[in-house]
């Protein structure tokens, strides 16, 4: 069968494998499950490792395969699966407990302190760029049919639903927090669907992103699900609490560093600040008012958190946003898939439009591996 590869740390090296179909056997206590393909997105952490800025390949083998934004149809179950049966559609989870961490040992590897982690399609396993895997169905997440044309969201989301877990669990320090505004820095894919996440749970949002809000589909896209959208360049954040209010959370996704102090500028106080962009270059700024800010979360009971990764119910509670979405604007997720790929050969393609994004107003490219209807 297909996959799709990169030889981790050399540029540009994105490349189609032949593989063995995997079968359940390879799985143990019989609760293996194995899975076609039916899509997979691409993104800018499957960017960066092609640019070798990421990404580290299995024990024993000098390629990844790539691929961590996954949904698929369950094929066959080992004997002890009773959860998920075949004809299921099911998203994998990414990361899995191999560290060595307590964290790992709880299952809870998305706080794992460990330097090396497994993720699949990412650093040490392989991913979903591939006609067939098999997962232990501990890692599998069911999807309802009614949203298996958009389930391909759903891993992005789940970082966006940790983030706004962690939030609410450090808020719990307030006797009572009512949020009611939040903003969201960043408006590509991963900023869209923060945006939607905050706007199902009922906060007035704000959006910004950097370029112009005029026939910008992804500001339409804001601004049809009720956020307002507005370009850094015309309404810098910091200004834009003169306008907007001070903000009870901020999500933060633009993958711009320096924006973070902004950011922290913008809080109200008791307020949060959530850090989702991994941001892998060498950027430094110096432009930090660094007593204003140090003074307003100290007067100010302000907080911030950095968060990677998501565990299954974060996964769960991404399922259902995406359906609450779908019945309240229906149609509105579908928008976000702009660039479908016709199959696993085609990814150079796929590459072509990850690389330059803005030139093809791409929000989400993907493959269809293999269509949805049977
Ligand atoms: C993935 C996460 C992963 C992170 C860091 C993101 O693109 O969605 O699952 O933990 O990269 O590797």
């Amino acid at each position: 069968m297909k996959a799709v590869a990169v030889i981790p740390k050399k540029q540009n090296s994105v490349h189609l494998v032949e593989m063995d179909k995997p079968s359940i056997d390879e799985v143990k206590n019989r609760r293996g499950v194995l899975v076609e393909v039916l899509r997979v997105g691409a993104c800018g952490t499957d960017r960066e490792i092609n640019n070798a800025e990421y990404g580290v390949a299995p024990k024993g083998f000098d390629f990844l395969v790539l691929g961590h934004e996954n949904f698929g149809r369950v094929v066959e179950v080992g004997e002890n699966v009773t959860e998920i049966e075949p004809g299921n559609y099911v998203v994998a989870t990414v990361r899995r407990p191999r560290g060595k961490s307590i964290y790992d040992q709880i299952g809870e590897q998305d706080f794992t302190t460990d330097d090396k982690y497994f993720e699949r399609g990412i650093s040490r396993l392989h991913g979903y760029m591939v006609e067939f895997y098999v997962e232990d169905a501990e890692f599998l997440v069911k999807i309802p049919p009614a949203i298996a044309e958009i389930a391909v969201l759903l891993e992005p989301l789940s970082i966006i639903e940790k983030g706004l877990k962690q939030a609410s669990d450090i808020q719990e320090r307030l006797k009572i927090w009512h949020p009611k505004t939040a903003a969201v820095l960043g408006t590509g894919n991963v900023g869209l669907l923060t945006v939607m996440a905050l706007r199902m749970r009922g906060y007035t949002v704000h959006s910004f992103g950097k370029q112009s809000g005029k026939g910008y589909l992804n500001a339409e896209l804001c601004e049809s699900i009720g956020a307002t959208y507005d370009s850094t360049d015309d309404l810098p954040l910091v200004e834009s609490v003169k306008k907007y209010g001070e903000y009870d959370l901020v999500f933060e996704c633009t993958g711009y560093s320096p924006i973070i102090f902004d950011a922290m500028q913008s809080l109200n106080e008791n307020g949060i600040l959530i850090l989702a962009s991994v941001t892998g270059g060498e950027r430094k700024t110096d432009q930090v008012p660094s007593d204003k800010i140090n003074q307003m979360f100290v007067l100010g009971n302000r907080a911030m958190v950095g968060t990677v990764n998501a565990n299954r119910e974060h996964f769960e509670m991404g399922v259902k946003d995406l359906t609450l979405c779908e019945a309240m604007h229906p149609g509105w997720l579908g928008r976000m898939l702009t660039h479908k790929i016709e199959g696993l050969e085609n990814f150079a393609q796929a590459f072509e439009i990850l690389n330059n994004s803005q030139k093809y107003n791409a929000i989400k490219t993907y493959f269809e591996v293999k269509a949805i209807s049977k």
